[in-house]
């Protein structure tokens, strides 16, 4: 028999998982958990390239864990956990980094941004994130990532040099591949349809979060921007309309071409109704599911403790042979 491929993927608590976070990677996650062996991962080491208030970090990383499993992730079927628990992690990071070109490292889009919004503050650990983010995903052989689209330049990266890696030490890793979703691999800002979605946004209003109350959605979506021509299409200059149609197909699972005919003769006001109560009829069981797993801390530090032992048996294996390749002398 065949073994079951591997699929990897993670998100950082740098913030609150948001509707983009769904969309491009979770709801993913719950479709491929049925036919691969799957790790989920909260990447609390990400989340330190930028400076986070101690508390806010911490309800953050539990807070992903409660929504990773009221999103349907099984802890008996997938492994979830958390990456600083496995420190296998961080040690890969730094065979990476001295694996990653300088230049290579440089071209990140990410981190390009981040330079020219404030040259001084940025970390040398954000320079070295897709280093850390190639470790994660080469420690468990995975065949898949899936990812939104601002990630997918990371794991093109992470490609690279495991390819260069194996080339020269002889076959070590899983070349991996990244997987986006059909639609909605960039879920755009509400207020803002040209930026991307996204936790540590400036606006809230731009930004639909996982536990935001009903009421709450349905204010956001009422203020979303669109435009002034009052024809329901997705095209590319009319980004607010599009993203609004994305949402509501992706919600809906259906297609933008089922989306638009669904709208066909109706103007804004209703699209922007209806994308929100598409978006509650799924965000409010999980919201009130993520409640319920946030009042039973212990759980969760059960589900993270079975997941991180789960995956320290393979992440050592895995360390335990690029070490050696490298030369080191393990004991
Ligand atoms: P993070 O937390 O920024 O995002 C988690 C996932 O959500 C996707 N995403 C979006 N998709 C569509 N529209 C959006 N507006 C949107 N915003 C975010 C992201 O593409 C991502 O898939 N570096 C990763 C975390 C990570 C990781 C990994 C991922 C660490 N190690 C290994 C895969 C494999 C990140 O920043 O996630």
């Amino acid at each position: 028999m065949q073994e079951r491929k591997i699929i990897y993927s993670a998100t950082k608590p740098t913030g609150k998982l948001t509707l983009g976070n769904y969309i491009g990677a979770i709801k993913l996650w719950q479709e491929m958990q049925q036919n691969y062996d799957c790790y989920f991962c909260v990447a609390d080491l990400h989340s330190l390239t930028i400076d986070m208030d101690r508390e806010e970090l911490n309800e953050n990383i539990y807070s992903q864990i409660a929504t990773f499993l009221a999103f349907g992730i099984d802890p008996k079927k997938s492994v979830l956990y958390v990456q600083s628990h496995v420190k296998e992690h961080a040690e890969l990071g730094w065979i990476m980094n001295c694996q990653t070109h300088f230049g290579e490292a440089s071209r990140m889009t990410q981190f390009k941004d981040a330079m020219a919004k404030g040259k001084e503050k940025i970390s040398v650990g954000l320079f070295a994130y897709p280093m850390l983010m190639a470790a994660d995903i080469l420690l468990y052989d995975a065949s898949y990532v899936p990812v939104g689209k601002d990630q997918l330049q990371h794991v093109e990266i992470c490609r690279d040099v495991a390819i260069r890696f194996n080339n020269k030490y002889g076959e070590t890793f899983v070349i991996p591949e990244g997987i986006m979703p059909k639609s909605g691999a960039k879920i755009m800002g509400l207020l803002n349809p040209s930026k991307k979605m996204a936790k540590s946004g400036d606006n809230d209003n731009d930004v639909i979060y996982i536990e935001d109350e009903d009421d709450v959605i349905r204010k956001k979506f009422k203020r979303a921007v669109t435009d002034s021509d009052n024809s329901i299409k997705f095209s590319e200059d009319k980004p607010g309309v599009s993203n609004l149609l994305t949402i509501y197909a992706t919600m809906k699972n259906i297609t933008i071409e089922q989306a638009e005919k669904h709208f066909e003769g109706c103007g804004y006001g209703q699209l922007k109704t209806e994308t929100a109560e598409a978006v509650i009829e799924v965000l409010a069981p999980v919201r009130a599911r993520i409640k319920e797993l946030k009042a039973d801390r212990e759980y969760l530090i059960k589900v993270a403790k079975d997941g991180a032992e789960r995956a320290r048996k393979v992440a050592q294996a895995k360390l335990k042979q690029v070490y050696d390749k490298l030369g080191l002398v393990t004991l």
